[in-house]
């Protein structure tokens, strides 16, 4: 097997613009494609694309599947129920470009494959990031939906879309209500709701605004507070890491960005608390999560075969997580919980074998290594050269 030889990283924002159809959307990606392969040497070379679609899709084959709803705010009306990879295919055809996708990859397909190349004991890939998933590497025969489907390894990727799960067990508060009516996808991904990066400053925002109403705690910032989104993720980081002495980053947040202009230190305490308690719950969430995977690979230390006195068990395996996501990447307060959490449900001995590794732009690379790989298989079926 070769190695990941070079790897550069664009980052674009979609302007709202272009999310009014899904050929918009779709065209913006190509010429953006179009903008690097022009970049680079050898312009009519056929290449293989591996897509990244972070979002649920009805995989048809490797290479195709078809959207099944938007999440994280994200709506291009006509895309739903559409091959995204053919859209995508289209595109490029459109903009004259040899490209083609080979791999449509779901970012957590993607951080797993680049994880698992790197590192064969990764058994999972997490994101959390402004959306939140799981995906991880199921036995074929233990999959209901694909009895009879046969794979080389025997094993096959289940994406969990971990986001949309939903247990009457959650505590769901207030806030999560009111903060899943705001939403385009209301009574949808109600574990990203509470978990990830979109979300989290707007529940924040949502209790502030609920103690502006009921108390005088604000003054009179009721009317700031009550606009939905001003309270970014990073804000709340950065209120829950200001370790001044004064919480003077906390006073240039709540002036700045909610026009609360002169909250005494006891109020700005009050902030941080509130930042800290959202954070610790989606953190503690994501925790248990990533220990409802290991417990159903049978390596959370539960079910590991007694010796033969039944008193002590084999040593547990070796077992790598890659993960992926602003929120954990980028928040380490939000890291020292999820850690401290997994210890805590699975033990220390346990949580020692279990290590989570950050994969750098693991999801594109990823899918760029499974379009190479399944190029290079169909090349090998068709029996052409590789
Ligand atoms: C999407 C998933 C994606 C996750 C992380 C969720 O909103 O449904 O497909 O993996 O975000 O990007």
């Amino acid at each position: 097997m070769g190695s990941v030889i070079s790897q550069k990283v664009e980052d674009h924002t979609i302007p709202e613009e272009f999310m009014g159809s899904s050929e918009d959307l779709f065209n913006l990606v190509a010429l953006a494609l179009k903008n690097i392969v022009e970049r680079e040497d050898g312009k009519d070379e056929k290449r293989a694309l591996g897509f990244t679609f972070s979002f649920p899709v009805r995989q048809n084959s490797v290479s195709s599947g078809s959207l099944i709803r938007w999440t994280k705010g994200f709506s291009v009306g006509d895309t739903v129920g559409k091959d995204v990879a053919q859209c995508l295919n289209d595109a490029l055809a459109m903009c004259g470009l040899n490209v083609r996708v080979t791999a449509l990859v779901n970012d957590t397909v993607g951080t797993l494959a680049l994880g698992h190349y790197y590192d064969e004991d990764t058994v999972a890939a997490v994101i959390i990031g402004a959306g939140t998933n799981a995906c991880y590497i199921e036995r074929t025969d233990a999959i209901i939906k694909c009895q009879g489907l046969l794979t080389n390894s025997g094993g096959m990727v289940v994406n969990m879309e971990w986001g949309n799960f939903w247990s009457s067990h959650l505590p769901r508060t207030s806030y999560d209500i009111s903060l899943d009516d705001e939403t385009q996808n209301r009574n949808d991904q109600g574990f990203e709701k509470m978990i990830s990066g979109i979300y989290l400053g707007e529940i924040v925002r949502l209790v502030l605004h609920r103690i502006a109403e009921e108390s005088d705690v604000f003054g009179d910032a009721a009317d700031s507070l009550s606009t939905p989104f001003i309270l970014s993720t990073p804000f709340l980081a950065a209120i829950r890491e200001d370790d001044s002495p004064d919480l003077s980053e906390v006073r240039r947040i709540l002036q700045e960005h909610l026009k609360i202009p002169s909250a005494p230190l006891k109020t700005r305490r009050l902030v941080v608390k509130i930042c800290d308690i959202v954070t610790r719950r989606a953190a503690r969430l994501s925790a248990a999560g990533i220990v409802g995977i290991l417990k159903k690979l049978g390596r959370d230390g539960s079910s590991g075969p007694a010796s033969s006195s039944g008193r002590t068990r084999d040593q547990p395996k070796k077992t790598v997580v890659a993960i992926e996501g602003s929120l954990y990447q980028d928040y380490p307060v939000f890291r020292e919980y999820l850690d401290e959490a997994l210890a805590e449900i699975l033990g220390e001995e346990v949580a020692q074998t279990v290590t989570l590794r950050v994969t750098e732009d693991g999801s594109g690379s990823g899918a760029a290594l499974l379009a190479a790989v399944n190029s290079s298989n169909r090349q090998r079926q068709q029996g052409g050269s590789i």
